[in-house]
Parts: structure tokens; sequence; C-alpha cells
């Protein structure tokens, strides 16, 4: 089945509120497990970039995950920012996890390199899957962790309908059908690989996790360089 895009950036009212609303607790729960399995030594210490944070579910679980880490969320809609920095204030995590409005690709974020790079789900809304590469390759640190999680695209729309039964069932229909479009919009494994291969990372593994999810991992860098698992200290 073809890729079907989806307009890249949530930024209507209705739509942000009911994903930031929606229960992600088992896949997002199971993005920082992955992340700790990926990476066993890594005690996340230092700056952390969440590329399409969203309204910051995932930036927030991390950094409940690693208490050493200032987790710094990216997103180019204010109206998910918004949500998120709600979440944040209700869970007191103001001084580590902190969220900024940008449009990807960008030149410059807050920090010129981070000690990990993360990102969840915002794969599939881009339309040139370069600029997610290209913004990891510019933002990460000497061999500094990356993990990327995103949805995969089924092989038939029947598929797409099924899964979007089996997971999204008793959500509003806004989300389901955000639910059904996003698992069009997304990458097949095979195309990642070349896109990586492209961007001169062919050294990430790509992974299927799920019936419905892939991950894509490795170290920022050359992919000879030996792994440290010393991040660099909070400024
Ligand atoms: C499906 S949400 C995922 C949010 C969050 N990572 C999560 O897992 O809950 C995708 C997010 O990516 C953002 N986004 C999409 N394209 C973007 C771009 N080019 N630059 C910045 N943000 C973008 C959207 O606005 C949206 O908030």
């Amino acid at each position: 089945m073809e890729r079907r895009p989806e307009p890249e950036l949530m930024l209507a009212e209705e739509q942000a509120r009911a994903y930031a609303e929606a229960d992600f607790e088992e896949p997002h729960n199971r993005f920082v497990e992955l992340f700790q399995e990926t990476f066993p030594d890594q005690d996340a210490q230092g700056y952390v970039l969440d590329l399409g944070c969203g309204p910051a579910d995932v930036s927030l679980r991390f950094a409940r995950a690693y208490p050493g880490c200032i987790v710094h969320g990216v997103d180019a809609s204010k109206t998910m920012l918004n949500f998120g920095n709600q979440a944040i204030r209700k869970q007191q995590l103001e001084d580590r996890v902190q969220l900024f409005q940008s449009y990807l690709p960008t030149k410059s974020l807050p920090l010129d390199k981070y000690d990990a790079v993360m990102s969840n789900s915002l794969l599939h809304h881009l339309r040139d899957p370069q600029v997610l590469w290209e913004t990891i390759k510019q933002f990460a640190g000497g061999a500094a962790p990356v993990f990327v999680m995103d949805l995969m695209r089924p092989t038939s729309e029947t598929q797409a309908k099924e899964l979007t039964q089996t997971y999204a069932e008793g959500e509003p229909e806004i989300l389901k059908r955000d639910f059904y479009n996003s698992l069009l919009a997304a990458y097949r494994p095979g195309e990642i690989e070349s896109h990586l291969e492209k961007a001169r990372l062919a050294h990430f593994s790509v992974r299927v996790i799920s019936d419905r999810h892939l991950i894509v991992h490795g170290r920022s860098g050359d992919a000879q360089r030996p792994l440290s698992s010393a991040l660099c200290a909070r400024a």
C-alpha cells in the first residue's frame, strides 16, 4: 500500500486536546523501557532533546525515569505545547522538562548539542523524512544515544482498519481518525533503512517491535566510534 501523507502539524485545539487526554501509558512506558534496554549502561544525565514532543507525555515519563537529565521538548504546535506545559506544571517538573516552539528543520535550538536525542511518533508526520535524520545529525553530540519510535504502515487499508478497531475502539472519533490516518502515513521498515542510508546513518538499526510500532536506534557520529556511556554533566 502506498504511503498517504497526513498534515505535518497538529494545530487544532480539538485535535490536540484529544491527543493530550488520550491514554498512551502502554506505548509511552514501552518507549522508555526500550530506551533503557537499548542503552543499558546509559545513565542519562545531561540534556535530552525530544523532537516533536507534542503534549510532553514521553518527555515527562523519560524525565521521571532518569532523574539526572533535563529534557528539552520541541514542537511547532503552540496548542500542543500549551497542553504539555499544563502537564509539566501538574507534575512539578518545570525545572527538568522545558518546551520550545520550533518548526523542524531548524538551524537553532536552545543548545547546539544534546547528550541524547529521542522522538516518538514524529517521523510519520514528516513529508520529508530527512528532516528528522538531519536534525538528529545536527543536534546529537558525539556518540549520543539516539532513539526513535514510530508507527509502521500496514500492508493494506483493511489491516489499518483492523488495527484502528483493536487499539482505538473506545476512543473519541477524532483520535480514531488520526490513528487511522497516521497508520497510512507511516513509513515501512525498508523505506526507513533507505532514508538512513541516504542520511549516512546506515549504522542505525531498525527493529519492528509490535504489529504497529518500530524503533530506530544508534549512536550519533561515526559507526566505528567507541561507545561511551559518559554523558556530559548538567551545565
Ligand atoms: C503524533 S504527535 C507526537 C507527540 C509526542 N511525541 C508523543 O509521542 O506523544 C506529533 C507531533 O509532531 C509535531 N510536528 C510534526 N511535524 C513537525 C515539524 N516539522 N516540526 C515540529 N513539530 C512537528 C506535531 O505538531 C505533533 O505535535
